[in-house]
Protein backbone atom coordinates (compact mmCIF):
# COMPACT_ATOMS: atom_id res chain seq x y z
CA UNK A 1 0.00 0.00 0.00
CA UNK A 2 1.08 3.64 -0.92
CA UNK A 3 1.62 6.34 1.70
CA UNK A 4 -1.35 7.90 0.05
CA UNK A 5 -3.32 4.82 0.55
CA UNK A 6 -2.82 4.65 4.29
CA UNK A 7 -3.73 8.26 4.18
CA UNK A 8 -6.67 7.47 2.73
CA UNK A 9 -7.99 4.90 4.67
CA UNK A 10 -6.77 6.88 8.23
CA UNK A 11 -8.94 9.63 6.67
CA UNK A 12 -12.16 10.33 9.02
CA UNK A 13 -14.77 10.46 6.23
CA UNK A 14 -18.68 10.74 6.17
CA UNK A 15 -20.45 8.52 3.41
CA UNK A 16 -23.67 10.53 2.08
CA UNK A 17 -24.71 8.69 -1.24
CA UNK A 18 -25.27 4.94 -1.14
CA UNK A 19 -27.62 2.70 -1.92
CA UNK A 20 -28.04 -0.05 0.22
CA UNK A 21 -29.40 -2.27 -2.37
CA UNK A 22 -25.83 -1.48 -3.71
CA UNK A 23 -24.42 -2.87 -1.47
CA UNK A 24 -25.68 -6.21 -2.21
CA UNK A 25 -22.46 -8.51 -2.87
CA UNK A 26 -22.30 -10.99 -5.82
CA UNK A 27 -21.84 -13.76 -2.82
CA UNK A 28 -24.35 -12.64 -0.76
CA UNK A 29 -27.00 -12.47 -3.49
CA UNK A 30 -25.96 -16.39 -4.07
CA UNK A 31 -26.39 -16.70 0.26
CA UNK A 32 -29.92 -14.55 -0.02
CA UNK A 33 -31.14 -16.19 -2.37
CA UNK A 34 -30.91 -20.11 -1.20
CA UNK A 35 -32.30 -19.16 2.32
CA UNK A 36 -35.31 -17.94 0.49
CA UNK A 37 -35.73 -20.41 -2.71
CA UNK A 38 -35.26 -17.43 -4.73
CA UNK A 39 -34.08 -18.51 -8.44
CA UNK A 40 -31.77 -16.36 -10.24
CA UNK A 41 -30.28 -16.29 -13.35
CA UNK A 42 -26.96 -16.81 -12.71
CA UNK A 43 -24.83 -19.90 -12.00
CA UNK A 44 -21.78 -18.59 -10.40
CA UNK A 45 -20.11 -15.15 -8.64
CA UNK A 46 -18.29 -15.03 -11.43
CA UNK A 47 -21.50 -15.26 -14.03
CA UNK A 48 -22.49 -12.63 -11.93
CA UNK A 49 -19.45 -9.69 -11.77
CA UNK A 50 -19.87 -10.76 -16.17
CA UNK A 51 -22.81 -9.36 -15.76
CA UNK A 52 -21.56 -6.19 -14.39
CA UNK A 53 -20.80 -4.60 -17.59
CA UNK A 54 -23.15 -1.26 -18.37
CA UNK A 55 -23.09 1.12 -20.70
CA UNK A 56 -25.52 3.45 -19.21
CA UNK A 57 -27.65 3.98 -16.17
CA UNK A 58 -30.73 2.17 -17.61
CA UNK A 59 -28.57 -1.00 -17.97
CA UNK A 60 -27.36 -0.98 -14.31
CA UNK A 61 -30.90 -0.03 -12.70
CA UNK A 62 -32.46 -3.38 -14.96
CA UNK A 63 -29.72 -5.63 -13.18
CA UNK A 64 -29.86 -3.56 -9.84
CA UNK A 65 -33.43 -4.18 -9.51
CA UNK A 66 -34.01 -7.78 -10.54
CA UNK A 67 -30.76 -8.38 -8.27
CA UNK A 68 -32.70 -6.91 -5.23
CA UNK A 69 -35.34 -9.36 -5.91
CA UNK A 70 -33.40 -11.87 -3.53
CA UNK A 71 -34.29 -9.88 -0.27
CA UNK A 72 -37.46 -11.27 1.31
CA UNK A 73 -36.75 -10.78 4.80
CA UNK A 74 -36.11 -8.26 8.01
CA UNK A 75 -32.97 -10.49 8.05
CA UNK A 76 -31.86 -10.04 4.70
CA UNK A 77 -32.15 -6.32 5.41
CA UNK A 78 -30.52 -6.57 8.05
CA UNK A 79 -27.40 -8.42 7.13
CA UNK A 80 -26.91 -6.76 3.98
CA UNK A 81 -26.47 -3.66 5.86
CA UNK A 82 -24.01 -4.99 8.76
CA UNK A 83 -21.73 -6.25 5.78
CA UNK A 84 -22.08 -2.52 4.33
CA UNK A 85 -21.23 -0.87 7.43
CA UNK A 86 -18.43 -3.61 7.83
CA UNK A 87 -16.81 -2.32 5.23
CA UNK A 88 -17.20 1.68 5.69
CA UNK A 89 -15.85 0.87 9.16
CA UNK A 90 -12.55 -0.51 7.46
CA UNK A 91 -12.19 2.53 5.05
CA UNK A 92 -12.58 4.89 7.57
CA UNK A 93 -16.06 6.10 7.18
CA UNK A 94 -16.92 7.33 10.83
CA UNK A 95 -20.95 8.65 9.56
CA UNK A 96 -23.25 6.99 6.90
CA UNK A 97 -26.01 8.62 4.86
CA UNK A 98 -27.68 5.96 3.39
CA UNK A 99 -30.58 5.06 0.69
CA UNK A 100 -32.78 3.11 0.35
CA UNK A 101 -35.89 2.45 -2.05
CA UNK A 102 -39.03 1.24 -0.05
CA UNK A 103 -40.81 1.18 -3.69
CA UNK A 104 -38.47 -1.35 -5.16
CA UNK A 105 -39.34 -3.89 -2.43
CA UNK A 106 -43.36 -2.62 -1.21
CA UNK A 107 -43.88 -3.41 -5.01
CA UNK A 108 -43.19 -7.17 -4.36
CA UNK A 109 -45.26 -7.69 -1.59
CA UNK A 110 -42.20 -6.64 0.87
CA UNK A 111 -43.92 -4.39 3.89
CA UNK A 112 -42.17 -1.06 3.96
CA UNK A 113 -41.66 -1.95 7.98
CA UNK A 114 -39.89 -5.13 6.98
CA UNK A 115 -37.45 -3.43 5.43
CA UNK A 116 -36.63 -0.15 7.41
CA UNK A 117 -36.80 -2.34 10.50
CA UNK A 118 -33.91 -4.54 9.18
CA UNK A 119 -31.91 -1.37 8.02
CA UNK A 120 -32.73 0.35 11.54
CA UNK A 121 -31.22 -2.34 13.88
CA UNK A 122 -28.12 -2.57 11.56
CA UNK A 123 -27.78 0.67 11.62
CA UNK A 124 -27.94 0.57 16.14
CA UNK A 125 -25.68 -2.89 15.57
CA UNK A 126 -22.58 0.03 13.73
CA UNK A 127 -23.31 2.31 16.25
CA UNK A 128 -22.08 -0.06 19.00
CA UNK A 129 -19.82 -2.67 16.86
CA UNK A 130 -17.57 0.19 15.22
CA UNK A 131 -19.00 3.46 16.65
CA UNK A 132 -20.52 4.75 13.11
CA UNK A 133 -23.24 7.01 13.38
CA UNK A 134 -25.76 6.73 9.83
CA UNK A 135 -29.14 8.47 8.85
CA UNK A 136 -31.68 7.29 6.52
CA UNK A 137 -32.89 8.25 3.12
CA UNK A 138 -36.23 7.28 1.61
CA UNK A 139 -35.50 7.98 -2.01
CA UNK A 140 -38.33 7.65 -4.24
CA UNK A 141 -38.34 6.18 -7.48
CA UNK A 142 -38.80 8.86 -10.10
CA UNK A 143 -39.76 6.54 -13.13
CA UNK A 144 -43.11 5.95 -10.60
CA UNK A 145 -45.74 8.47 -10.46
CA UNK A 146 -45.96 11.19 -8.21
CA UNK A 147 -49.19 9.30 -6.79
CA UNK A 148 -46.89 6.51 -5.88
CA UNK A 149 -44.75 8.34 -3.82
CA UNK A 150 -47.14 10.46 -2.06
CA UNK A 151 -48.05 6.60 -0.54
CA UNK A 152 -44.80 5.54 0.63
CA UNK A 153 -44.13 8.69 2.40
CA UNK A 154 -47.66 8.13 4.10
CA UNK A 155 -45.95 4.68 4.41
CA UNK A 156 -42.97 6.22 6.10
CA UNK A 157 -45.13 7.76 8.46
CA UNK A 158 -44.62 5.70 11.50
CA UNK A 159 -41.24 5.90 11.50
CA UNK A 160 -40.68 9.57 10.54
CA UNK A 161 -38.17 10.24 13.38
CA UNK A 162 -36.01 7.57 12.07
CA UNK A 163 -35.54 9.02 8.76
CA UNK A 164 -33.40 11.79 7.70
CA UNK A 165 -34.29 12.88 4.48
CA UNK A 166 -35.95 12.45 1.32
CA UNK A 167 -33.99 11.64 -1.99
CA UNK A 168 -34.89 10.74 -5.61
CA UNK A 169 -33.00 8.31 -7.87
CA UNK A 170 -33.67 5.66 -10.67
CA UNK A 171 -33.97 6.63 -14.30
CA UNK A 172 -33.40 9.87 -14.61
CA UNK A 173 -34.19 11.17 -18.22
CA UNK A 174 -37.24 11.67 -19.15
CA UNK A 175 -38.47 11.73 -15.08
CA UNK A 176 -37.72 15.50 -14.22
CA UNK A 177 -37.39 17.02 -10.54
CA UNK A 178 -40.77 18.73 -11.17
CA UNK A 179 -42.94 15.88 -11.34
CA UNK A 180 -41.92 15.14 -7.49
CA UNK A 181 -42.26 19.25 -6.69
CA UNK A 182 -45.22 18.24 -4.06
CA UNK A 183 -44.09 15.02 -2.56
CA UNK A 184 -40.95 17.16 -1.92
CA UNK A 185 -42.84 20.01 -0.54
CA UNK A 186 -44.94 17.22 1.56
CA UNK A 187 -41.94 15.93 3.00
CA UNK A 188 -40.06 19.62 4.03
CA UNK A 189 -43.21 20.56 5.68
CA UNK A 190 -42.83 16.62 7.75
CA UNK A 191 -39.43 17.79 8.51
CA UNK A 192 -37.41 16.16 6.55
CA UNK A 193 -34.03 17.01 4.65
CA UNK A 194 -34.10 16.66 1.18
CA UNK A 195 -31.54 15.35 -1.67
CA UNK A 196 -31.90 14.56 -5.53
CA UNK A 197 -30.28 12.51 -8.10
CA UNK A 198 -29.49 15.34 -10.67
CA UNK A 199 -27.00 15.70 -13.40
CA UNK A 200 -26.07 12.53 -13.52
CA UNK A 201 -27.40 11.98 -16.91
CA UNK A 202 -29.83 14.86 -17.07
CA UNK A 203 -29.52 18.18 -18.48
CA UNK A 204 -28.41 21.19 -15.82
CA UNK A 205 -31.51 22.56 -16.55
CA UNK A 206 -32.53 19.04 -13.84
CA UNK A 207 -30.37 20.60 -11.44
CA UNK A 208 -31.97 24.03 -10.99
CA UNK A 209 -35.42 22.10 -11.10
CA UNK A 210 -33.72 20.51 -8.12
CA UNK A 211 -32.76 23.66 -6.70
CA UNK A 212 -35.87 25.43 -7.11
CA UNK A 213 -38.85 23.32 -7.40
CA UNK A 214 -37.52 20.52 -4.99
CA UNK A 215 -35.45 22.88 -2.98
CA UNK A 216 -32.47 20.33 -2.19
CA UNK A 217 -30.51 20.64 0.74
CA UNK A 218 -28.01 18.58 -1.65
CA UNK A 219 -27.07 17.07 -5.27
CA UNK A 220 -26.57 13.58 -5.64
CA UNK A 221 -23.72 13.75 -8.47
CA UNK A 222 -24.39 16.90 -10.02
CA UNK A 223 -22.17 15.83 -13.05
CA UNK A 224 -23.37 18.20 -15.49
CA UNK A 225 -23.61 20.67 -13.69
CA UNK A 226 -20.39 22.12 -15.67
CA UNK A 227 -21.87 22.84 -18.83
CA UNK A 228 -23.52 25.57 -17.11
CA UNK A 229 -21.31 28.46 -15.71
CA UNK A 230 -23.85 30.27 -14.25
CA UNK A 231 -25.26 27.01 -12.54
CA UNK A 232 -21.97 26.16 -11.33
CA UNK A 233 -21.23 29.77 -9.83
CA UNK A 234 -24.56 29.29 -8.08
CA UNK A 235 -23.63 25.87 -6.87
CA UNK A 236 -20.56 27.43 -5.28
CA UNK A 237 -21.96 30.27 -4.18
CA UNK A 238 -25.01 28.61 -2.12
CA UNK A 239 -22.63 26.15 -0.53
CA UNK A 240 -24.93 23.33 -1.92
CA UNK A 241 -22.96 19.93 -1.32
CA UNK A 242 -22.52 17.57 -4.34
CA UNK A 243 -22.43 14.05 -3.48
CA UNK A 244 -19.95 12.80 -6.41
CA UNK A 245 -19.22 8.71 -7.11
CA UNK A 246 -16.30 8.33 -9.62
CA UNK A 247 -16.42 4.26 -9.69
CA UNK A 248 -20.20 4.84 -10.88
CA UNK A 249 -19.30 7.80 -12.99
CA UNK A 250 -16.71 5.39 -14.40
CA UNK A 251 -19.01 2.07 -15.11
CA UNK A 252 -22.07 3.94 -15.92
CA UNK A 253 -20.13 5.71 -18.74
CA UNK A 254 -20.63 9.40 -17.14
CA UNK A 255 -16.88 9.77 -18.01
CA UNK A 256 -15.10 7.72 -20.27
CA UNK A 257 -11.89 7.54 -18.16
CA UNK A 258 -11.48 8.04 -14.48
CA UNK A 259 -8.20 10.00 -16.18
CA UNK A 260 -11.17 12.99 -17.46
CA UNK A 261 -12.87 13.05 -13.99
CA UNK A 262 -13.74 16.59 -12.79
CA UNK A 263 -13.52 16.13 -9.21
CA UNK A 264 -10.32 18.38 -8.92
CA UNK A 265 -12.15 20.48 -11.67
CA UNK A 266 -15.22 20.74 -9.24
CA UNK A 267 -12.89 21.87 -6.21
CA UNK A 268 -11.35 24.24 -7.94
CA UNK A 269 -14.38 26.04 -9.46
CA UNK A 270 -15.22 26.05 -5.61
CA UNK A 271 -17.80 23.40 -5.27
CA UNK A 272 -18.77 21.71 -2.23
CA UNK A 273 -17.52 18.25 -3.78
CA UNK A 274 -17.34 14.66 -1.84
CA UNK A 275 -16.08 11.54 -3.06
CA UNK A 276 -18.82 8.32 -2.65
CA UNK A 277 -19.68 4.62 -3.73
CA UNK A 278 -23.26 4.79 -4.64
CA UNK A 279 -23.80 0.93 -4.85
CA UNK A 280 -20.17 -0.29 -3.95
CA UNK A 281 -21.13 -3.92 -4.90
CA UNK A 282 -21.87 -2.85 -8.89
CA UNK A 283 -19.24 -0.59 -9.69
CA UNK A 284 -16.09 -2.13 -8.18
CA UNK A 285 -15.65 -0.26 -4.92
CA UNK A 286 -16.50 1.33 -1.49
CA UNK A 287 -15.81 4.22 -0.62
CA UNK A 288 -12.16 4.42 0.00
CA UNK A 289 -11.78 2.27 -3.21
CA UNK A 290 -13.21 5.82 -4.71
CA UNK A 291 -11.19 8.13 -3.00
CA UNK A 292 -7.92 6.01 -4.44
CA UNK A 293 -8.90 5.52 -7.95
CA UNK A 294 -9.79 9.03 -8.24
CA UNK A 295 -6.97 10.35 -6.22
CA UNK A 296 -4.30 7.77 -8.82
CA UNK A 297 -6.15 9.10 -11.92
CA UNK A 298 -6.14 12.54 -11.25
CA UNK A 299 -2.76 12.82 -9.10
CA UNK A 300 -4.83 14.19 -6.27
CA UNK A 301 -2.82 15.65 -3.27
CA UNK A 302 -3.74 15.07 0.40
CA UNK A 303 -4.84 18.71 1.21
CA UNK A 304 -7.54 17.76 -1.95
CA UNK A 305 -8.27 14.74 -0.38
CA UNK A 306 -9.09 16.28 3.08
CA UNK A 307 -10.81 19.35 1.75
CA UNK A 308 -13.46 16.20 0.06
CA UNK A 309 -13.47 14.61 3.66
CA UNK A 310 -13.95 18.05 5.01
CA UNK A 311 -16.61 18.78 2.68
CA UNK A 312 -18.48 15.62 3.59
CA UNK A 313 -19.04 16.37 7.15
CA UNK A 314 -20.05 20.01 6.07
CA UNK A 315 -22.96 18.56 3.58
CA UNK A 316 -23.90 15.84 6.23
CA UNK A 317 -27.36 16.42 8.32
CA UNK A 318 -25.66 15.80 11.62
CA UNK A 319 -26.22 18.63 14.17
CA UNK A 320 -23.59 21.64 13.95
CA UNK A 321 -21.93 20.78 16.65
CA UNK A 322 -21.01 17.03 15.84
CA UNK A 323 -19.76 18.47 12.62
CA UNK A 324 -17.58 20.56 14.36
CA UNK A 325 -16.42 18.22 16.35
CA UNK A 326 -16.01 15.48 13.34
CA UNK A 327 -13.65 18.71 11.82
CA UNK A 328 -11.46 18.93 14.88
CA UNK A 329 -10.84 15.19 14.95
CA UNK A 330 -10.13 15.10 10.72
CA UNK A 331 -7.68 18.51 11.59
CA UNK A 332 -6.01 16.23 14.15
CA UNK A 333 -5.48 13.48 11.87
CA UNK A 334 -4.37 15.85 9.12
CA UNK A 335 -1.82 17.18 11.80
CA UNK A 336 0.01 13.97 12.42
CA UNK A 337 -0.31 12.93 8.60
N1 LIG B 1 -30.18 3.96 -8.00
C1 LIG B 1 -29.09 3.37 -7.52
N2 LIG B 1 -28.00 3.96 -8.00
C2 LIG B 1 -28.40 4.97 -8.80
C3 LIG B 1 -27.75 5.95 -9.58
N3 LIG B 1 -26.42 6.03 -9.65
N4 LIG B 1 -28.50 6.81 -10.28
C4 LIG B 1 -29.83 6.75 -10.21
N5 LIG B 1 -30.49 5.84 -9.50
C5 LIG B 1 -29.78 4.97 -8.79
ZN1 LIG C 1 -27.01 7.12 -6.59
Amino acid sequence: MTDLDTFILGLPKAELHLHIEGSLEPEQMFAFAQRNGVPIPYATVEDVRAAYAFSNLQDFLDIYYAGADVLRTQQDFHDLAVAYFDRAAADGVVHAEIMFDPQTHTDRGIPFAVVIEGLLSAMADAQARHGISSALILSFLRHLSEAEAFETLAAADPWLDRIAAVGLDSSEVGHPPEKFARVFAAAAAKGLRLVAHAGEEGPPAYVYEALDLLRVDRIDHGNRSLEDDALVGRLAQEGMTLTVCPLSNLKLCVVDDLADHPIDRMLDLGLRATINSDDPAYFGGYVADNYRAVAAARDLDKAQLATLARNSFTGSFLPEQTIVAHLARLDAYLATH
